[in-house]
């Protein structure tokens, strides 16, 4: 078989990229390892910024993202329960589920997918062609083809494919996770509440005008087993200031987890002619709900430069793919970082690191200038 773009993963970056590729007659197939069923289960924030509303639209996917999505002006920023709003002034974004973006990229798709394609394999990335292969359905199959893109994932195949001496990568774990749950009841709030408090973050989020998904920061040593939806709602309201918890409407989980936090960052994000965009590039902590929006703009780069490769026959793109795509996510995760050391608790930094966050609090709340430096950056960097 022979493409001119093998795409390795069917999240939201690969179907992004396919789907842009496609629109530019550039032909691509996708492998995913697991079914479509299994990629619609997962649970992930969905707070869009401006970009990636944008390329919904130019990829011809937004129509249910604007009638079904949320527009927010503004967000809730608690610290031992002082309520500040931050407002975003003349920027937004817009609250709509990853799992949604998802299921609209999977129906827009035009060119094929192959779900359950097992023991990828990536070969000859530096020769003039590269190839892929695969077993589906108990057959081996190979693809020969110009480019690779690797939008696997954190834990895909494709940054594991190269050689440890040609990449770098800089990571800081966090000594604790978020407890998130969801459940079918109206949002706390309208906009989103940001809580730091000395038991630690919460995060009131939505889905939907019926459907919420909250969060509390628990040591990463937590098990999602020990915590009932009881010991959750109490240990959220203790988080809150008085008049969120009171208002808080509780009920059974339909969802519950643990997910750990992490920065991350790979370089280059360019391998001979296999290319890396999204999770599989870099992960950041989701308190700046940075993770989509990134992806999104690492593909847009992508497709933009294998466009200019196939049709203007220039490399300046591909070459210039990874510095580019750096520049934006260096910037996202200095955000998600600062954003996660404002927001939670850090023990270790004791007495001092608790009053600094308190003056970065107050200066963020009493200066306009750093609100429209939070509203940047929150609702997305311009490109
Ligand atoms: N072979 C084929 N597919 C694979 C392999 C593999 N070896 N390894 C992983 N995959 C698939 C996964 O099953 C998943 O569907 O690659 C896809 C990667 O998708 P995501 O993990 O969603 O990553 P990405 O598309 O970059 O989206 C980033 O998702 O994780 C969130 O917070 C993150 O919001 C951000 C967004
Ligand atoms: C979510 O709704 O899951 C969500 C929202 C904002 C974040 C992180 C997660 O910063």
């Amino acid at each position: 078989m022979r493409t001119q773009v093998v795409i390795i993963g069917a999240g939201p970056a690969g179907l992004m990229l396919g789907k842009l590729l496609e629109l530019s007659g550039i032909d691509n197939i996708i492998l995913e390892r697991r079914s479509a069923e299994y990629v619609l289960g997962r649970i992930r924030a969905g707070v869009l910024e401006q970009g990636a509303i944008d390329l919904l639209d130019a990829a011809g996917v937004g129509a249910r993202m604007h009638r079904e999505g949320l527009m927010h002006t503004g967000v809730e920023l608690s610290f031992d329960g002082e309520l500040h709003r931050i407002d975003f002034g003349d920027r937004k974004v817009m609250v709509y589920g990853q799992t949604e973006v998802t299921r609209d990229l999977m129906e827009a798709r035009g060119a094929q997918t192959i779900y359950g394609a097992e023991d990828v394999a990536v070969y000859d990335c530096n020769d003039d062609r590269a190839r892929v292969a695969y077993r589906h359905e108990g057959a081996a199959h190979e693809i020969e083809c110009d480019f690779i893109a690797g939008c696997d994932g954190f834990h895909g195949v494709s940054r594991a494919t190269v050689q440890p001496s040609d990449i770098t990568t800089y990571e800081r774990v966090y000594p604790f996770g978020w407890l998130g749950v969801l459940v079918e009841q109206p949002p706390v709030a309208d906009e989103l509440v940001y809580a730091h408090h000395e038991r630690g973050f919460a995060l009131c989020s939505m889905r939907s005008r019926t459907r919420s998904r909250y969060y509390v920061q628990v040591p990463i040593t937590e098990k999602v087993e020990d915590w009932s939806d009881d010991r959750f709602w109490d240990e959220l309201r203790a988080r809150l200031n008085p008049d969120t918890a009171a208002a808080l409407k509780t009920g059974p989980s339909i969802e519950k987890s643990i997910a750990p936090l992490r920065s991350f960052v790979a370089e280059p994000l360019r391998h001979g002619r296999l290319f890396l965009a999204g999770d599989a590039a870099h992960i950041v902590p989701p308190t700046g709900a940075k993770g989509l929006n990134l992806a999104m703009h690492d593909v847009k780069t992508l497709a933009e430069a294998l466009t200019g490769f196939y049709r203007q026959g220039s490399e300046a793109g591909i070459d210039g793919y990874s510095e580019r795509a750096l520049k934006r996510i260096w910037l996202a995760e200095r955000f998600s970082w600062w954003m996660t050391s404002l927001l939670h608790t850090f023990p270790e930094t004791g007495t001092f690191g608790r009053r600094i966050q308190r003056a970065e609090f107050d200066y963020l709340t009493h200066s306009e200038v750093a609100q429209r430096s939070f509203a940047e950056n929150y609702c997305g960097l311009s490109d």
